[in-house]
């Protein structure tokens, strides 16, 4: 069945308060809800009471007390729908059983390496109970739960502790726990079991306490402390940057092993995938310690833009998601570099949603039709999302948009709200009409906007013309301009000029907002290099034909460290798609290394972390993208291999001397500086060994025994990962025995073995999974396996012979029986298969068929299927 936005109503009841008892046992849940209901005067008058299930064990249903016979309602595990009530307020009182052990698809109650925890976003609360389970429908929460002393002596639920003790006469124990703001299902949570916390009291900005604690597994508490950390940290700048307080009087994080996504808001009662809770140097990477920074962030500022105002439905999710993500994004970069945090940003939604854009998956960050939600958790939703709250920031500047946001927070608390009511607060703040600007929110593909600078050296003048084009995506054959905030500046040896054009605001932003538009800029000493999307303004592909030299000037002289950055990606890519079509840029290439040599002598010491950004070359998902079709997977790595190799060989005589320079003194501190030193390091190290694998290998293996942390640790493993032969093998398999008992370092080892661009690694990955840590139940396993493999290694996926498609595949069949939301996940990674050349189409194709052809195939993953296939 589809859902669309268009068919939404309103509910036709309302539930005034649940109580929900839950009894914990690891194969016998029982679970006792009572929901005060009402009918919705906004619904229709006569509707049956019809409430959602999911593989649901109806024991008993009572109204107002009475036992209700089962031939006055129709149950099913789906559906409960109930003709005979009373027609007024009354109490229905239904128990149900659960078996949290049996639940593998790790949606409703389950058991995490013995906790008892939940997820329930975003219709997961069905699978616990019947019920109401859509956002619009929000209600006060009490819970009961119970569990044995031993088996969960830490009971855990949404909202402020009430009382708790022992169960007589037996070994059992309960908590009850409440919460007064009203809210969905999907923001439900308990959590039981045997865990180690760690905690602090966080004063807030008006003066009151809240306990605040992040919960781990037993033994694991000295790795809560950055968590802990960074959870402070985030309470902090929402009240500094946003004016949002916390409002209950505790506020729980715990980590579980077996989660499906990153992590999840509910009230008061964050869970989270310990992946992004657990740290420690020894391992943990500077990369591990940034994610959970920002996950933890984004969960807590969830608080308000997702729990205390949440979306009207499923079509809404970017109001929270969009706006959650750039919520966090905001925080780490004034926790850390911002421009090194904005071009990791970048990369990342160009590496993920640019490519989803383009393909099969291409859907508006507001979808108007869904079969299973749980498949736009995207990169759209969120990534795109976010790219649009920030747009809207440009666009009507930095006051306005605060303003918007309190006017938002202020009239939306306590709602389900929708995107209208969200940009109808930045209308009111900033008095403009944001019609055009919404439609961004309706229309799915990236627009490609084309730039041509003109200067007129007698007149003084600079014209710069603009030209927008989207293509087609699935559902959408036609597309209409947007609104298109254009950052720009104009750049010449001697820094940016003044800008002399009213067609651009005192920021530098020209809003183009037809299908060509162009601007002139006046009093122009000399021709300047236009400088245009800085700080990537809008979430575009930009063509602009500048030669190496204009770029070379962006790179060294622009004001924006963003286009600083792009210049030379830009150079590099240009390079790469013309190896990839077979011509030899050898000379043009080391003319550039040695402007990226110059450029290393230069910021190195100042900006390392820069540095390594812009030493960087475009991956292998940037060249698929700039070659559209027809790719060659093997080519594009060769070139990328080629490309390095002169790069490498250039900057030589930098390379040891600065790697050396830049070795480790002192403790291990995960602070932005530090890693930065860090990754700039790590990637000379990794050049050196581009060019010389005997020297890298050396240098990787002394890096390997003298690091004090997982990070060096780690990326030096990483660099010999690409050296064939005993050294490489010999440290993995070290490695693996060290960190036997380390699932989540083990991860690490899996995934950088399961990307070797080499043909054998199909027998690698094959005795990967018969590693005791691999776990097909376990997602953050089968991710680091089958995703890296599918996401990551391009040449061995996407195999001429058609193995890799098949391996995917294989995994996919026997995945979506245990838990169908990570099979449909991975199966996106199928989403580029019509790009590919020759054969490689047909293989995927029978691939994806032979899935499309199994039995009983679940909603998540026929969905994906399906879509990839048309
Ligand atoms: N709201 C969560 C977050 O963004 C994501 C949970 C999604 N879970 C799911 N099963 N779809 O942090
Ligand atoms: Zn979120």
């Amino acid at each position: 069945p589809i859902v669309r936005l268009e068919d939404y109503r309103p509910s036709d009841f309302h539930i005034e308060k649940v109580h929900l008892d839950i009894s914990l046992h690891p194969t016998e849940t029982r679970v006792i809800s009572t929901i005060t209901l009402l009918r919705n005067p906004a619904g229709n008058p006569s509707a049956p009471l019809a409430l959602d299930g999911d593989e649901l064990v109806l024991k008993s249903v009572k109204i107002e007390g009475e036992e209700v016979s089962p031939s006055d309602y129709e149950a099913t595990p789906q559906s409960l729908v109930i003709r005979k009530f009373p027609e007024r307020v009354f109490d229905l009182t239904i128990e149900t059983a659960l078996n949290p052990t049996a639940n593998t698809k790790l949606m409703g109650l389950y058991r995490s390496n013995g906790i008892y925890c939940t997820q329930c976003e975003a219709e997961g609360f069905r699978r616990i109970t019947y019920f109401l389970d859509r956002p619009d429908v929000m209600t006060v929460y009490t819970t009961r739960l119970e569990a044995d002393r031993n088996d969960a002596p830490v009971l855990l639920g949404n909202g402020n502790p009430n009382e708790r003790g022992d169960v007589p006469d037996s070994n059992r124990h309960y908590a009850i726990w409440h919460d007064p703001f009203p809210k969905p299902a999907y923001l439900f949570a308990v959590v039981g079991g045997n865990l180690d916390h760690v905690g602090k009291t966080f004063k807030t900005m008006s003066g009151r306490d809240v306990d605040i604690a992040v919960y781990v597994e037993k033994g694991k508490g000295d790795r809560a402390d950055y968590a802990l950390d960074a959870l402070e940290r985030s309470m902090r700048w929402d009240e500094q940057t946003f004016g949002r307080e916390y409002d209950l009087e505790v506020f729980n994080v715990v980590a579980v092993s077996d989660f499906n996504m990153g992590a999840m808001e509910n009230k008061g009662l964050n869970i989270f995938n310990d992946k992004y809770v657990l740290a420690s140097s020894e391992t943990a990477t500077d990369g591990d310690y940034a994610g959970i920074e920002s996950v933890i962030a984004h969960e807590y500022f969830h608080n308000w833009t997702g729990n205390r105002i949440t979306c009207r439905d499923w079509f809404q999710l970017c109001l929270k998601e969009g706006l959650t993500v750039f919520r966090d994004q905001e925080f780490s970069a004034d926790e850390r570099s911002r421009p090194v945090c904005r071009i990791s940003d970048i990369k990342t939604l160009r590496a993920r949603q640019f490519p989803e854009d383009a393909g099969p998956l291409a859907h508006p960050v507001r979808p108007p039709q869904y079969s299973e939600i749980n498949n736009f958790y995207t990169a759209t939703v969120y990534e795109k999302g976010a790219e649009l709250v920030r747009m809207l920031k440009t666009l009507i500047g930095a006051d306005a948009f605060r303003k918007g946001m309190d006017i938002y927070f202020d009239s939306c608390d306590g709602t389900a709200a929708t995107m209208e009511d969200f940009l109808g607060a930045f209308e009111q703040s900033s008095g403009k009409d944001l019609s055009h600007f919404a439609k961004w929110y309706g229309q799915a593909g990236t627009p490609h906007i084309t730039v041509k600078g003109h200067y007129d050296a007698t007149a003084k003048t600079y014209k710069l013309d603009f030209t927008q084009v989207t293509q087609p995506t699935p559902g959408q054959p036609s597309k209409e301009p947007l609104v298109i905030p254009v950052s720009l500046g104009l750049v010449t040896s001697k820094g940016d000029l003044p800008l002399d054009c009213s067609s651009v605001n005192e920021n530098g932003v020209f809003v183009l907002d037809k299908a060509s538009d162009s601007i002139v800029f006046s009093n122009v000493s000399e021709e300047p290099v236009p400088s245009v999307f800085r700080n990537f303004s809008a979430p575009v592909k930009v063509s602009l034909e500048l030669d190496s030299k204009d770029l070379l000037t962006l790179l060294v002289h622009d004001s924006d460290p963003f286009n600083r950055w792009q210049a030379a990606q830009t150079i590099a890519t240009r390079l790469l798609v013309r190896m990839v079509n077979g011509e030899d840029c050898k000379a043009e290439i080391e003319a550039f290394a040695s402007s990226l040599l110059e450029f290393t002598n230069e910021t190195a010491a100042s900006d390392p972390a820069f540095t390594a950004l812009v030493l960087t070359m475009p991956g292998e998902s940037d060249i698929i993208q700039e070659i559209g079709s027809d790719i060659d997977p093997d080519a594009i790595f060769k070139s990328r291999t080629i490309l390095k190799r002169i790069l490498s060989s250039v900057l030589s005589p930098v390379l040891v001397p600065l790697y050396n320079s830049l070795a480790n003194t002192g403790p291990y501190s995960p602070d932005a500086a530090s890693a930065g030193k860090r990754s700039l390091r790590n990637l000379l190290l990794d050049l050196i060994a581009c060019n010389n694998s005997a020297e890298g290998e050396k240098l990787a293996q002394a890096q390997i025994q003298s690091a004090t942390n997982m990070t060096e640790h780690f990326a030096a493993l990483s660099v010999l990962s690409h050296i064939p032969g005993n050294a490489r093998e010999n440290a993995f398999t070290e490695f693996g025995k060290r960190y036997s008992n380390e699932p989540l370092v083990l991860d690490k080892w899996f995934a950088l073995q399961a990307v070797i661009p080499e043909e054998s690694v199909l027998g690698r990955i094959e005795r990967l999974t018969q590693n005791p840590a691999y776990a097909i139940s376990n997602p953050n396993r089968v991710r680091a396996v089958y995703g890296a493999f599918a996401m990551s290694n391009l040449t061995q996926f996407n195999r001429a012979d058609g193995k890799g498609y098949d391996l995917l595949a294989d995994l996919a069949i026997k995945l979506d029986k245990i838990n169908p939301q990570i099979t449909a996940r991975l199966l996106t990674a199928f989403g580029s298969w019509r790009r590919m050349n020759g054969v490689r189409q047909a293989h995927a194709e029978a691939a994806l068929k032979r899935i499309a052809a199994q039995p009983d195939l679940s909603r998540d993953t026929s969905d994906i299927v399906q879509r990839s296939l048309a």
